[in-house]
């Protein structure tokens, strides 16, 4: 179907609402899934066990499988997850985590949480991922100070340079916590995001790769020593009931999350690979309608893809020239969009007393002016992708 047959189509289907494109629709995939998701809920409630146990336990040994890794931990979300990696591998109070200034809050208050401070460090210029060059002039003019560890954010569904940060870890005798939330099934040359670090976090917020019916999260991890101290950790540092020897918190799994999990988790690379193709697609039809250009001043920059990932498009992101009033005038069309993140980490008020300044960061503040989402998931359709397309080529046109 070509473009402008495409679009005499859509102009008579809108007028009956029909042709909206959602950011993301998870009722396709609860259409297909509908049968064996309420088995696998009503067997949970069949057995009133609603916290922790099997499913739990079957779900850590499929997901730690599936990452390539000794240990799974379920918890209560991506956020808990973080600050239990974080916590294992003995960051504290008084210690500094170098992150990325370009990712969801978490990543950030997660160290905070634990006592420690982050240190924000700018992204790359076309992966918008935590910039390693920047990190090691950072450790390098800076000095060690009390940087203990690192949290490089696998953004949007691909890895950050893995190899430059574990060369820089080995040198300055620092861990590396993986913030995988996006990532799940992603790839840095052959190793699996969530394999490359002391621990690894993932999020199973309803929006993910793979997603829960609430709220979940897991850590994996190499160590059955971190392991074991985040099962305590996680169920307020007790290691048997009503004894506690340190200072934990409830951030215990909800078997039906556990189950939901266990149903959708031997479709993830299915998944994956069909929002590879759509992004693929994407990319064809920006050809297509003379919007696909690398150059900074162009309208649209398509996602950078580095050769050595495999990019999992948790989101397909561009970056647009005059973002906010393309988001407007794909919105009157009823095209989802979203912009993650509007402001970045070091210019959040609650982090003002670390005394960052509006230019410090100049990349992350750039993309997050210009970062638009556009609808991904995977039943997005062809055409609808099409009409993606169409709109924004006419905002341009
Ligand atoms: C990069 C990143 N880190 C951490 C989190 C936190 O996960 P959750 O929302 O499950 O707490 C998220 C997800 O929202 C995320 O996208």
């Amino acid at each position: 179907m070509n473009l402008s047959s495409l679009k005499s189509r859509k102009q008579s289907s809108t007028e009956s609402g029909a042709f909206a494109v959602p950011l993301l629709d998870l009722t396709r995939q609860y259409a297909a899934l509908r049968e064996e998701m309420l088995a696998a809920i009503e067997r949970v409630c069949a057995s009133q066990h609603f916290i922790l146990g099997a499913d739990v336990e079957a779900l850590e040994k499929e997901l730690a499988e599936f990452t390539g890794v000794m240990s799974a931990v379920g918890c209560a979300s991506g956020s808990d997850a973080l600050w239990l990696a974080l916590t294992a591998v003995g960051i504290g109070p008084g210690d500094e985590v170098i992150t990325t200034a370009l990712s969801f809050f978490a990543s950030a208050s997660a160290i905070v949480r634990t006592g420690a401070r982050p240190v924000f460090v700018d992204v790359d210029s076309q992966s918008l991922n935590i910039d390693a060059v920047q990190v090691e002039k950072a450790l390098r003019t800076r000095g060690l100070g009390q940087v203990r560890a690192l949290l490089p954010v696998h953004l949007y569904g691909q890895c950050a340079d893995m190899d430059s940060f574990q060369q820089l870890a080995d040198e300055f005798k620092l861990s590396i916590v993986e913030d995988a939330a996006q990532a799940i099934g992603a790839r840095w040359g052959r190793r699996n995001a969530g394999s490359m670090g002391a621990a690894a976090a993932f999020s199973f917020y309803p929006s993910k790769n793979l997603s829960a019916y609430g709220e979940a999260g897991m850590v994996t991890t190499n160590s059955p020593e971190y392991a074991e101290h985040m099962r305590r950790l996680r169920n307020h540092g007790s290691p048997r009931r009503y004894y506690h020897d340190e200072i934990g918190w409830n951030t215990r799994m909800d078997a039906i999350q556990a189950a939901v999990l266990r149903v959708k988790l031997p479709h993830v690379t299915e998944w994956n690979n069909r929002r590879r193709q759509h992004a693929a697609m994407y990319d064809r039809l920006f050809v297509d309608v003379g919007l696909a250009s690398n150059s900074e001043n162009s309208a649209v920059r398509l996602p950078f893809i580095s050769a050595h990932a495999h990019h999992v498009f948790h989101q397909y992101v561009i970056r647009a020239q005059r973002r906010d009033e393309l988001r407007r005038f794909l919105a009157g069309r009823n095209i989802g969009t979203e912009v993650y993140y509007p402001l970045p980490l070091h210019l959040q008020s609650c982090f003002s007393h670390l005394g960052y300044q509006e230019g410090d960061l100049p990349e992350s503040e750039k993309a997050s002016r210009e970062v638009l989402a556009l609808p991904m998931f995977p039943e997005l359709t062809e055409e609808e992708q099409h009409w993606v397309v169409q709109g924004i080529a006419e905002f341009y046109g």
